[in-house]
Protein backbone atom coordinates (compact mmCIF):
# COMPACT_ATOMS: atom_id res chain seq x y z
CA UNK A 1 0.00 0.00 0.00
CA UNK A 2 1.54 3.42 -1.02
CA UNK A 3 1.95 6.10 1.89
CA UNK A 4 0.06 9.59 1.28
CA UNK A 5 3.10 10.83 1.10
CA UNK A 6 4.42 8.68 -1.75
CA UNK A 7 1.65 9.13 -3.66
CA UNK A 8 1.88 13.00 -3.41
CA UNK A 9 5.64 12.57 -4.39
CA UNK A 10 4.29 10.74 -7.72
CA UNK A 11 1.86 12.86 -8.64
CA UNK A 12 4.16 15.82 -8.82
CA UNK A 13 6.85 13.85 -10.45
CA UNK A 14 4.51 12.48 -13.67
CA UNK A 15 2.43 16.03 -13.60
CA UNK A 16 3.92 17.35 -16.72
CA UNK A 17 3.09 14.16 -18.73
CA UNK A 18 -0.22 13.32 -16.78
CA UNK A 19 -2.99 15.18 -19.06
CA UNK A 20 -1.27 13.00 -22.20
CA UNK A 21 -0.99 9.80 -20.57
CA UNK A 22 -4.18 9.91 -19.22
CA UNK A 23 -6.04 10.93 -22.29
CA UNK A 24 -3.74 9.21 -24.71
CA UNK A 25 -3.25 6.04 -23.08
CA UNK A 26 -5.10 5.64 -20.26
CA UNK A 27 -7.73 6.35 -22.41
CA UNK A 28 -9.08 7.48 -18.81
CA UNK A 29 -12.72 9.05 -19.63
CA UNK A 30 -13.84 9.95 -15.77
CA UNK A 31 -12.75 13.75 -16.73
CA UNK A 32 -15.14 13.63 -19.96
CA UNK A 33 -18.16 11.19 -18.49
CA UNK A 34 -18.70 12.81 -15.05
CA UNK A 35 -18.81 16.55 -16.02
CA UNK A 36 -20.83 15.90 -19.12
CA UNK A 37 -23.78 14.07 -16.94
CA UNK A 38 -23.20 16.99 -14.10
CA UNK A 39 -23.85 19.48 -16.78
CA UNK A 40 -27.27 17.39 -18.24
CA UNK A 41 -28.81 17.60 -14.53
CA UNK A 42 -27.63 21.22 -13.28
CA UNK A 43 -29.02 22.53 -16.74
CA UNK A 44 -28.52 26.13 -15.78
CA UNK A 45 -26.01 28.58 -16.94
CA UNK A 46 -23.92 29.37 -14.42
CA UNK A 47 -22.11 27.37 -11.36
CA UNK A 48 -19.76 27.68 -9.06
CA UNK A 49 -17.76 24.48 -8.89
CA UNK A 50 -15.16 22.99 -6.20
CA UNK A 51 -13.08 20.23 -8.26
CA UNK A 52 -11.58 18.20 -5.35
CA UNK A 53 -7.93 16.26 -5.98
CA UNK A 54 -8.54 18.95 -9.16
CA UNK A 55 -4.90 17.13 -10.15
CA UNK A 56 -3.76 19.14 -13.58
CA UNK A 57 -7.67 20.28 -14.23
CA UNK A 58 -8.53 17.72 -16.66
CA UNK A 59 -11.49 17.54 -14.89
CA UNK A 60 -12.70 20.94 -14.79
CA UNK A 61 -12.49 21.55 -18.33
CA UNK A 62 -16.25 20.92 -19.99
CA UNK A 63 -16.54 23.88 -16.35
CA UNK A 64 -14.58 26.25 -17.90
CA UNK A 65 -15.53 25.81 -21.22
CA UNK A 66 -19.43 26.05 -20.16
CA UNK A 67 -18.16 29.72 -17.88
CA UNK A 68 -18.26 28.50 -14.77
CA UNK A 69 -16.50 29.84 -11.61
CA UNK A 70 -14.13 26.45 -10.40
CA UNK A 71 -11.90 26.87 -7.54
CA UNK A 72 -9.67 23.20 -7.22
CA UNK A 73 -7.51 21.58 -4.59
CA UNK A 74 -5.10 18.88 -4.46
CA UNK A 75 -2.27 17.76 -1.98
CA UNK A 76 0.32 17.71 -5.25
CA UNK A 77 2.53 20.96 -5.64
CA UNK A 78 3.11 19.44 -8.95
CA UNK A 79 -0.18 18.91 -10.20
CA UNK A 80 -1.15 22.27 -8.83
CA UNK A 81 1.46 24.05 -10.84
CA UNK A 82 0.28 22.55 -13.89
CA UNK A 83 -3.60 23.33 -12.86
CA UNK A 84 -2.83 26.89 -12.44
CA UNK A 85 -2.35 27.40 -16.52
CA UNK A 86 -5.98 27.10 -16.63
CA UNK A 87 -8.41 28.99 -15.23
CA UNK A 88 -9.39 28.82 -12.16
CA UNK A 89 -10.72 30.98 -9.78
CA UNK A 90 -8.84 29.87 -6.83
CA UNK A 91 -6.58 26.52 -6.52
CA UNK A 92 -5.55 25.08 -3.21
CA UNK A 93 -2.52 22.89 -2.13
CA UNK A 94 -3.45 20.28 0.98
CA UNK A 95 -4.93 17.27 1.35
CA UNK A 96 -9.10 17.36 0.95
CA UNK A 97 -9.06 15.23 4.01
CA UNK A 98 -8.38 17.94 6.05
CA UNK A 99 -10.98 20.80 7.07
CA UNK A 100 -11.59 22.65 3.42
CA UNK A 101 -10.46 26.35 3.17
CA UNK A 102 -13.93 27.53 1.50
CA UNK A 103 -17.37 29.10 3.23
CA UNK A 104 -20.41 27.08 4.35
CA UNK A 105 -22.70 26.44 1.73
CA UNK A 106 -20.98 27.88 -1.30
CA UNK A 107 -20.77 25.58 -4.32
CA UNK A 108 -23.53 24.47 -6.88
CA UNK A 109 -21.41 21.84 -7.62
CA UNK A 110 -18.73 19.84 -5.91
CA UNK A 111 -16.70 16.37 -7.78
CA UNK A 112 -13.91 14.20 -6.33
CA UNK A 113 -13.13 12.28 -9.91
CA UNK A 114 -10.27 9.58 -9.55
CA UNK A 115 -9.58 10.02 -5.73
CA UNK A 116 -11.89 8.11 -3.49
CA UNK A 117 -9.88 4.86 -4.14
CA UNK A 118 -7.23 7.14 -2.28
CA UNK A 119 -9.16 8.49 0.96
CA UNK A 120 -8.60 7.57 3.85
CA UNK A 121 -12.36 8.50 5.33
CA UNK A 122 -14.57 8.64 2.96
CA UNK A 123 -17.40 9.58 5.26
CA UNK A 124 -15.34 12.51 6.65
CA UNK A 125 -14.80 13.67 2.93
CA UNK A 126 -18.46 13.43 2.40
CA UNK A 127 -19.23 15.18 5.54
CA UNK A 128 -17.30 18.04 4.20
CA UNK A 129 -18.89 18.21 1.01
CA UNK A 130 -21.71 18.68 2.19
CA UNK A 131 -20.80 21.74 4.17
CA UNK A 132 -19.70 22.80 0.97
CA UNK A 133 -22.63 22.73 -1.02
CA UNK A 134 -25.66 24.60 -1.36
CA UNK A 135 -28.55 23.57 -0.70
CA UNK A 136 -30.07 21.88 -4.08
CA UNK A 137 -26.49 21.65 -4.78
CA UNK A 138 -25.18 18.60 -6.42
CA UNK A 139 -22.18 16.10 -5.80
CA UNK A 140 -20.59 13.77 -8.02
CA UNK A 141 -17.51 10.94 -6.73
CA UNK A 142 -16.08 8.06 -9.14
CA UNK A 143 -15.94 4.94 -6.72
CA UNK A 144 -13.84 2.40 -7.79
CA UNK A 145 -15.24 -1.54 -8.04
CA UNK A 146 -13.72 -4.60 -6.59
CA UNK A 147 -11.77 -6.56 -8.80
CA UNK A 148 -9.33 -8.82 -8.61
CA UNK A 149 -6.80 -6.53 -10.56
CA UNK A 150 -7.90 -3.21 -7.72
CA UNK A 151 -6.67 -5.89 -5.24
CA UNK A 152 -3.51 -6.56 -6.12
CA UNK A 153 -3.00 -2.94 -6.68
CA UNK A 154 -4.16 -2.62 -3.03
CA UNK A 155 -6.04 0.45 -3.27
CA UNK A 156 -9.70 0.61 -1.54
CA UNK A 157 -11.94 -0.34 -3.76
CA UNK A 158 -16.44 -0.33 -3.01
CA UNK A 159 -19.22 -1.97 -4.24
CA UNK A 160 -21.98 1.01 -5.23
CA UNK A 161 -24.19 -0.01 -2.10
CA UNK A 162 -20.82 0.10 0.21
CA UNK A 163 -19.92 3.47 -1.00
CA UNK A 164 -23.30 5.43 -0.75
CA UNK A 165 -23.21 4.31 3.34
CA UNK A 166 -20.56 6.64 3.51
CA UNK A 167 -23.42 9.64 2.77
CA UNK A 168 -26.32 10.14 5.23
CA UNK A 169 -29.09 9.93 2.67
CA UNK A 170 -31.43 12.17 4.93
CA UNK A 171 -28.82 15.08 3.53
CA UNK A 172 -28.61 13.88 0.35
CA UNK A 173 -31.05 12.60 -2.27
CA UNK A 174 -29.38 10.32 -4.97
CA UNK A 175 -29.89 11.29 -8.20
CA UNK A 176 -28.26 8.84 -10.19
CA UNK A 177 -25.37 5.91 -10.99
CA UNK A 178 -23.14 5.12 -14.10
CA UNK A 179 -20.67 2.48 -14.42
CA UNK A 180 -17.08 2.88 -16.84
CA UNK A 181 -13.47 1.98 -17.40
CA UNK A 182 -11.22 3.69 -14.87
CA UNK A 183 -7.62 3.25 -15.29
CA UNK A 184 -4.85 1.27 -16.10
CA UNK A 185 -1.78 1.10 -13.72
CA UNK A 186 1.02 0.24 -16.14
CA UNK A 187 1.04 3.13 -17.98
CA UNK A 188 1.13 5.46 -14.96
CA UNK A 189 4.15 2.90 -14.20
CA UNK A 190 5.95 3.84 -17.37
CA UNK A 191 5.84 7.40 -16.56
CA UNK A 192 7.31 7.01 -13.32
CA UNK A 193 10.27 4.74 -14.69
CA UNK A 194 9.08 1.53 -14.36
CA UNK A 195 8.40 0.45 -17.61
CA UNK A 196 7.61 -3.20 -17.22
CA UNK A 197 4.55 -2.40 -14.22
CA UNK A 198 1.86 -5.19 -14.76
CA UNK A 199 -1.57 -3.27 -16.42
CA UNK A 200 -3.82 -3.84 -13.26
CA UNK A 201 -7.42 -2.15 -14.29
CA UNK A 202 -9.85 -0.41 -12.40
CA UNK A 203 -13.40 -0.07 -13.28
CA UNK A 204 -14.61 3.31 -11.95
CA UNK A 205 -18.93 4.00 -11.04
CA UNK A 206 -20.00 7.22 -10.35
CA UNK A 207 -22.59 8.74 -8.51
CA UNK A 208 -24.94 11.84 -8.53
CA UNK A 209 -26.23 12.89 -5.70
CA UNK A 210 -28.24 16.31 -5.09
CA UNK A 211 -27.82 18.07 -1.02
CA UNK A 212 -31.48 18.17 0.37
CA UNK A 213 -32.74 21.90 0.78
CA UNK A 214 -34.45 21.32 4.31
C1 LIG B 1 -5.94 10.06 -10.67
S1 LIG B 1 -5.58 11.73 -10.27
C2 LIG B 1 -7.14 12.50 -10.69
C3 LIG B 1 -6.97 13.96 -10.97
C4 LIG B 1 -8.23 14.64 -11.56
N1 LIG B 1 -9.33 14.63 -10.62
C5 LIG B 1 -8.63 13.98 -12.85
O1 LIG B 1 -9.74 13.42 -12.91
O2 LIG B 1 -7.82 14.04 -13.82
C6 LIG B 1 -5.63 11.70 -8.49
C7 LIG B 1 -5.34 13.07 -7.87
O3 LIG B 1 -5.73 13.00 -6.50
C8 LIG B 1 -4.79 13.76 -5.75
N2 LIG B 1 -4.95 13.32 -4.37
C9 LIG B 1 -4.88 12.05 -3.88
N3 LIG B 1 -5.18 12.04 -2.56
C10 LIG B 1 -5.43 13.34 -2.22
C11 LIG B 1 -5.79 13.99 -1.00
N4 LIG B 1 -5.95 13.30 0.14
N5 LIG B 1 -5.97 15.33 -1.00
C12 LIG B 1 -5.80 16.05 -2.15
N6 LIG B 1 -5.46 15.50 -3.34
C13 LIG B 1 -5.29 14.15 -3.36
C14 LIG B 1 -3.46 13.46 -6.42
O4 LIG B 1 -2.48 14.41 -6.10
C15 LIG B 1 -3.87 13.47 -7.89
O5 LIG B 1 -3.75 14.76 -8.44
Amino acid sequence: MTSNQDRRDFYSRIAAHYDEIVVNDVRYEAHVLVPQRLLELYAKPHARVLDLACGTGLGSMRFFEAGFDVVGIDYSSGMIDVARTRPYSQLYCQSIEDELPVPDDSFDIVTALGVTEFILDPAGLFKRIWRTLQPNGLCAVTIPKPTDAAAELGIKTYTVDEFLKFFDLDDYKLLDQIEFYGWESGHLGKLDGRENDPHHRVDYAASFLQKKSG
